[in-house]
Protein backbone atom coordinates (compact mmCIF):
# COMPACT_ATOMS: atom_id res chain seq x y z
CA UNK A 1 0.00 0.00 0.00
CA UNK A 2 1.00 3.89 -0.94
CA UNK A 3 -0.12 6.14 1.44
CA UNK A 4 0.16 9.71 0.40
CA UNK A 5 -0.30 12.30 3.53
CA UNK A 6 -0.70 15.69 1.36
CA UNK A 7 -2.61 18.57 -0.41
CA UNK A 8 -6.27 17.93 -1.90
CA UNK A 9 -6.91 21.31 -4.05
CA UNK A 10 -9.42 22.42 -6.70
CA UNK A 11 -7.43 23.99 -9.47
CA UNK A 12 -9.45 26.61 -10.76
CA UNK A 13 -7.17 27.25 -14.31
CA UNK A 14 -7.49 30.24 -16.38
CA UNK A 15 -5.79 29.79 -19.97
CA UNK A 16 -4.35 33.03 -21.29
CA UNK A 17 -2.44 34.47 -24.28
CA UNK A 18 -1.61 38.04 -22.64
CA UNK A 19 -0.28 37.97 -19.55
CA UNK A 20 -1.67 40.99 -17.43
CA UNK A 21 0.69 43.63 -16.58
CA UNK A 22 0.27 44.81 -12.77
CA UNK A 23 -2.88 47.67 -12.54
CA UNK A 24 -3.93 45.68 -16.13
CA UNK A 25 -7.38 43.64 -17.02
CA UNK A 26 -7.25 41.16 -19.77
CA UNK A 27 -9.24 38.74 -21.81
CA UNK A 28 -8.53 35.33 -20.85
CA UNK A 29 -9.68 32.11 -22.87
CA UNK A 30 -10.67 29.50 -20.60
CA UNK A 31 -11.90 28.88 -17.20
CA UNK A 32 -12.13 25.50 -15.99
CA UNK A 33 -12.53 23.51 -12.72
CA UNK A 34 -10.48 20.63 -12.34
CA UNK A 35 -9.27 18.36 -9.32
CA UNK A 36 -5.65 18.41 -8.16
CA UNK A 37 -3.14 19.27 -4.59
CA UNK A 38 0.06 17.58 -5.43
CA UNK A 39 -1.24 15.26 -2.64
CA UNK A 40 -4.04 13.93 -4.29
CA UNK A 41 -2.55 14.23 -8.12
CA UNK A 42 0.26 11.83 -7.24
CA UNK A 43 -2.47 9.74 -5.42
CA UNK A 44 -4.42 9.36 -9.09
CA UNK A 45 -1.07 8.99 -10.64
CA UNK A 46 -0.41 6.01 -9.05
CA UNK A 47 -4.02 4.58 -8.54
CA UNK A 48 -4.21 4.63 -12.20
CA UNK A 49 -0.83 2.49 -13.15
CA UNK A 50 -2.34 -0.36 -10.73
CA UNK A 51 -0.96 0.82 -7.28
CA UNK A 52 -2.94 0.13 -4.39
CA UNK A 53 -3.12 3.55 -2.72
CA UNK A 54 -4.59 5.50 0.21
CA UNK A 55 -4.65 9.49 1.27
CA UNK A 56 -4.69 11.00 4.24
CA UNK A 57 -5.53 14.60 3.97
CA UNK A 58 -8.16 16.73 4.70
CA UNK A 59 -11.30 19.25 2.45
CA UNK A 60 -13.35 21.73 3.98
CA UNK A 61 -17.82 20.77 4.11
CA UNK A 62 -18.33 22.49 0.69
CA UNK A 63 -19.31 21.55 -2.68
CA UNK A 64 -15.31 21.35 -4.01
CA UNK A 65 -14.94 19.41 -1.02
CA UNK A 66 -17.60 16.80 -1.74
CA UNK A 67 -16.18 16.56 -5.32
CA UNK A 68 -12.72 16.02 -4.38
CA UNK A 69 -13.50 12.93 -2.13
CA UNK A 70 -15.73 11.96 -4.83
CA UNK A 71 -12.98 12.28 -7.76
CA UNK A 72 -10.59 10.21 -5.55
CA UNK A 73 -12.88 7.88 -4.49
CA UNK A 74 -13.91 7.10 -8.60
CA UNK A 75 -10.27 6.77 -8.78
CA UNK A 76 -10.27 3.89 -6.30
CA UNK A 77 -7.97 5.71 -3.91
CA UNK A 78 -8.99 4.75 -0.71
CA UNK A 79 -10.52 7.61 1.00
CA UNK A 80 -10.90 6.79 4.98
CA UNK A 81 -8.26 9.12 6.02
CA UNK A 82 -9.81 12.24 4.08
CA UNK A 83 -11.27 14.38 7.31
CA UNK A 84 -13.90 17.09 6.10
CA UNK A 85 -13.03 20.38 8.39
CA UNK A 86 -14.47 23.94 9.09
CA UNK A 87 -12.25 25.46 7.07
CA UNK A 88 -12.79 25.77 3.22
CA UNK A 89 -11.35 23.65 0.30
CA UNK A 90 -7.77 23.89 -0.58
CA UNK A 91 -7.30 25.65 -4.04
CA UNK A 92 -5.13 26.76 -6.75
CA UNK A 93 -5.54 29.83 -8.80
CA UNK A 94 -3.45 28.48 -12.31
CA UNK A 95 -2.49 30.66 -14.72
CA UNK A 96 -1.67 29.06 -18.50
CA UNK A 97 0.20 31.00 -20.40
CA UNK A 98 2.75 30.16 -23.53
CA UNK A 99 2.77 26.11 -22.32
CA UNK A 100 3.94 27.17 -18.83
CA UNK A 101 1.84 27.91 -15.77
CA UNK A 102 2.01 30.06 -12.58
CA UNK A 103 0.31 28.79 -9.51
CA UNK A 104 -1.29 30.32 -6.13
CA UNK A 105 -2.31 27.61 -3.73
CA UNK A 106 -4.43 29.02 -0.93
CA UNK A 107 -4.17 25.93 1.28
CA UNK A 108 -7.52 26.29 3.24
CA UNK A 109 -8.51 22.75 4.71
CA UNK A 110 -5.19 21.28 3.96
CA UNK A 111 -3.38 23.35 6.34
CA UNK A 112 -5.84 21.26 9.39
CA UNK A 113 -3.90 18.06 8.66
CA UNK A 114 -2.05 18.34 11.90
CA UNK A 115 -0.33 15.71 14.27
CA UNK A 116 -3.83 14.60 15.96
CA UNK A 117 -5.14 13.44 12.22
CA UNK A 118 -1.90 11.76 11.74
CA UNK A 119 -2.59 9.74 15.01
CA UNK A 120 -5.87 9.13 14.11
CA UNK A 121 -4.72 7.36 11.16
CA UNK A 122 -1.91 5.20 12.77
CA UNK A 123 -3.46 1.94 11.92
CA UNK A 124 -3.83 3.19 7.90
CA UNK A 125 -0.18 4.55 8.35
CA UNK A 126 1.13 1.32 9.41
CA UNK A 127 0.01 -0.66 6.54
CA UNK A 128 2.41 1.33 4.38
CA UNK A 129 5.31 0.30 1.76
CA UNK A 130 5.48 3.56 1.26
CA UNK A 131 4.98 7.07 2.17
CA UNK A 132 4.48 9.66 0.14
CA UNK A 133 4.92 13.65 1.17
CA UNK A 134 4.60 16.93 -0.52
CA UNK A 135 5.12 20.41 1.18
CA UNK A 136 1.29 21.77 1.18
CA UNK A 137 0.87 21.31 4.66
CA UNK A 138 1.82 21.80 7.76
CA UNK A 139 5.56 21.70 8.02
CA UNK A 140 5.18 20.83 12.06
CA UNK A 141 2.93 17.61 10.04
CA UNK A 142 5.67 16.90 8.02
CA UNK A 143 8.38 16.88 10.72
CA UNK A 144 5.75 14.31 12.62
CA UNK A 145 4.80 11.98 9.79
CA UNK A 146 9.13 11.79 9.58
CA UNK A 147 9.02 10.52 12.97
CA UNK A 148 6.41 8.26 12.74
CA UNK A 149 7.74 6.65 9.47
CA UNK A 150 11.55 6.44 11.36
CA UNK A 151 9.69 5.03 14.28
CA UNK A 152 7.80 1.86 12.15
CA UNK A 153 10.75 1.53 9.61
CA UNK A 154 8.40 2.81 6.82
CA UNK A 155 10.49 4.26 4.02
CA UNK A 156 9.54 7.79 2.77
CA UNK A 157 9.22 10.04 -0.34
CA UNK A 158 9.40 13.09 0.10
CA UNK A 159 8.83 15.47 -2.73
CA UNK A 160 9.53 19.14 -1.26
CA UNK A 161 7.32 21.24 -3.28
CA UNK A 162 6.47 23.93 -2.97
CA UNK A 163 10.56 24.14 -1.80
CA UNK A 164 10.46 27.13 0.21
CA UNK A 165 9.45 25.49 3.74
CA UNK A 166 12.32 22.39 2.85
CA UNK A 167 14.51 21.66 5.78
CA UNK A 168 18.14 19.86 5.35
CA UNK A 169 17.88 18.02 8.44
CA UNK A 170 14.74 16.14 7.17
CA UNK A 171 17.53 14.41 4.10
CA UNK A 172 18.53 11.82 7.00
CA UNK A 173 14.85 10.36 7.43
CA UNK A 174 13.55 9.94 3.93
CA UNK A 175 14.65 7.41 1.01
CA UNK A 176 13.78 9.47 -1.76
CA UNK A 177 13.78 13.39 -2.48
CA UNK A 178 11.96 14.27 -5.58
CA UNK A 179 13.36 18.39 -6.16
CA UNK A 180 12.70 19.94 -9.64
CA UNK A 181 16.11 21.76 -10.82
CA UNK A 182 14.80 25.11 -9.35
CA UNK A 183 13.16 23.46 -6.16
CA UNK A 184 17.44 22.18 -5.63
CA UNK A 185 18.85 25.08 -6.04
CA UNK A 186 16.75 26.92 -4.22
CA UNK A 187 16.84 23.93 -0.90
CA UNK A 188 20.63 23.77 -1.32
CA UNK A 189 22.04 27.20 -2.60
CA UNK A 190 23.91 24.96 -5.40
CA UNK A 191 23.75 23.81 -8.66
CA UNK A 192 21.76 20.33 -9.01
CA UNK A 193 24.84 18.19 -9.58
CA UNK A 194 27.07 18.97 -6.77
CA UNK A 195 23.94 18.18 -4.56
CA UNK A 196 23.20 15.21 -6.02
CA UNK A 197 26.71 13.51 -5.58
CA UNK A 198 26.51 14.48 -1.85
CA UNK A 199 23.12 12.03 -1.70
CA UNK A 200 23.79 8.66 -3.73
CA UNK A 201 20.63 7.31 -4.83
CA UNK A 202 18.26 9.34 -2.63
CA UNK A 203 18.10 12.41 -4.43
CA UNK A 204 16.09 12.68 -8.02
CA UNK A 205 15.84 15.73 -9.65
CA UNK A 206 13.08 16.18 -12.34
CA UNK A 207 14.57 18.02 -15.64
CA UNK A 208 10.91 18.87 -17.13
CA UNK A 209 11.71 17.79 -20.75
CA UNK A 210 15.11 17.15 -20.46
CA UNK A 211 13.88 13.62 -18.03
CA UNK A 212 16.13 13.82 -14.81
CA UNK A 213 19.20 12.81 -13.06
CA UNK A 214 20.35 10.77 -9.82
CA UNK A 215 23.91 10.03 -8.65
CA UNK A 216 24.51 6.52 -8.05
CA UNK A 217 27.69 6.44 -6.08
CA UNK A 218 29.85 6.58 -9.30
CA UNK A 219 28.65 8.79 -11.77
CA UNK A 220 25.77 11.23 -12.30
CA UNK A 221 22.77 8.89 -14.45
CA UNK A 222 20.60 11.15 -16.44
CA UNK A 223 17.69 9.31 -17.78
CA UNK A 224 16.13 11.50 -21.02
CA UNK A 225 12.81 12.11 -21.22
CA UNK A 226 10.34 11.49 -23.94
CA UNK A 227 9.79 14.10 -25.93
CA UNK A 228 6.48 15.22 -27.07
CA UNK A 229 4.16 17.87 -27.37
CA UNK A 230 3.03 19.78 -24.19
CA UNK A 231 -0.22 20.87 -24.11
CA UNK A 232 -0.33 21.22 -20.06
CA UNK A 233 2.48 20.78 -17.84
CA UNK A 234 0.33 21.24 -14.60
CA UNK A 235 1.07 18.04 -12.81
CA UNK A 236 4.07 16.20 -14.59
CA UNK A 237 5.94 16.57 -11.37
CA UNK A 238 3.34 14.81 -9.58
CA UNK A 239 2.61 12.08 -12.13
CA UNK A 240 6.16 11.89 -12.09
CA UNK A 241 6.61 10.98 -8.55
CA UNK A 242 3.38 8.92 -8.41
CA UNK A 243 4.85 6.85 -11.05
CA UNK A 244 8.61 6.44 -9.64
CA UNK A 245 6.37 5.79 -6.36
CA UNK A 246 4.57 2.74 -8.35
CA UNK A 247 7.64 1.18 -10.02
CA UNK A 248 9.66 1.02 -6.75
CA UNK A 249 7.07 -0.57 -4.36
CA UNK A 250 7.09 -3.00 -7.61
CA UNK A 251 10.25 -4.00 -7.18
CA UNK A 252 12.22 -1.94 -9.64
CA UNK A 253 15.41 -0.48 -9.32
CA UNK A 254 16.38 3.48 -9.23
CA UNK A 255 16.99 3.48 -13.19
CA UNK A 256 14.14 1.30 -14.00
CA UNK A 257 11.62 3.69 -11.77
CA UNK A 258 12.92 6.92 -13.31
CA UNK A 259 12.49 5.89 -16.83
CA UNK A 260 9.25 4.60 -15.84
CA UNK A 261 8.34 7.83 -14.56
CA UNK A 262 9.90 10.03 -17.15
CA UNK A 263 7.22 7.99 -20.04
CA UNK A 264 4.58 8.36 -17.42
CA UNK A 265 5.06 11.92 -17.00
CA UNK A 266 5.05 12.78 -20.92
CA UNK A 267 1.82 11.09 -21.80
CA UNK A 268 0.16 13.56 -18.85
CA UNK A 269 1.07 16.56 -20.36
CA UNK A 270 -0.13 15.66 -23.65
CA UNK A 271 -3.49 16.51 -22.40
CA UNK A 272 -5.13 19.31 -20.30
CA UNK A 273 -5.41 19.44 -16.45
CA UNK A 274 -3.26 18.10 -13.56
CA UNK A 275 -5.46 14.82 -13.62
CA UNK A 276 -6.67 15.08 -17.01
CA UNK A 277 -3.62 13.28 -19.03
CA UNK A 278 -2.51 10.96 -15.95
CA UNK A 279 -2.01 7.75 -18.08
CA UNK A 280 -3.63 4.25 -17.20
CA UNK A 281 -0.92 1.36 -17.30
CA UNK A 282 -1.74 0.54 -20.64
CA UNK A 283 -1.16 3.57 -22.12
CA UNK A 284 2.22 3.55 -20.40
CA UNK A 285 2.88 -0.13 -21.90
CA UNK A 286 1.82 1.16 -25.22
CA UNK A 287 4.31 3.82 -25.58
CA UNK A 288 7.23 1.93 -24.01
CA UNK A 289 6.19 -0.65 -26.98
CA UNK A 290 6.70 2.06 -29.70
CA UNK A 291 9.88 3.29 -28.13
CA UNK A 292 11.33 -0.29 -28.79
O1 LIG B 1 1.61 20.16 -8.92
C1 LIG B 1 0.45 20.72 -9.45
C2 LIG B 1 -0.50 21.04 -8.34
O2 LIG B 1 0.05 22.06 -7.53
C3 LIG B 1 -1.83 21.58 -8.79
O3 LIG B 1 -2.78 20.58 -9.03
C4 LIG B 1 -2.21 22.54 -7.68
O4 LIG B 1 -3.33 22.16 -6.97
C5 LIG B 1 -0.97 22.67 -6.81
O5 LIG B 1 -1.10 21.97 -5.64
Amino acid sequence: MITIIGSINMDIAIQTTIFPKQGETVLGNLFTTIPGGKGANQAVAAARLGSDVQIIGAVGKDAFGTELYMNLKNENVHVDGIQKTDNSTGIANILLHNNDNRIIVVPGANFDVDQKMIDANLELIKQSALVMLQLEIPVETIEYVLKVCEDLAIPVLLNPAPAANFKQEWIDKVSYLTPNETECEVMFGEDYETVLKQYPNKIIVTLGGEGAAYFDGNQIIRIAGYKTKAVDTTGAGDTFNGAFAHAIIEGKSIEEAVRFANITASLSVEKFGAQGGMPRIEDVMIRLEEMK
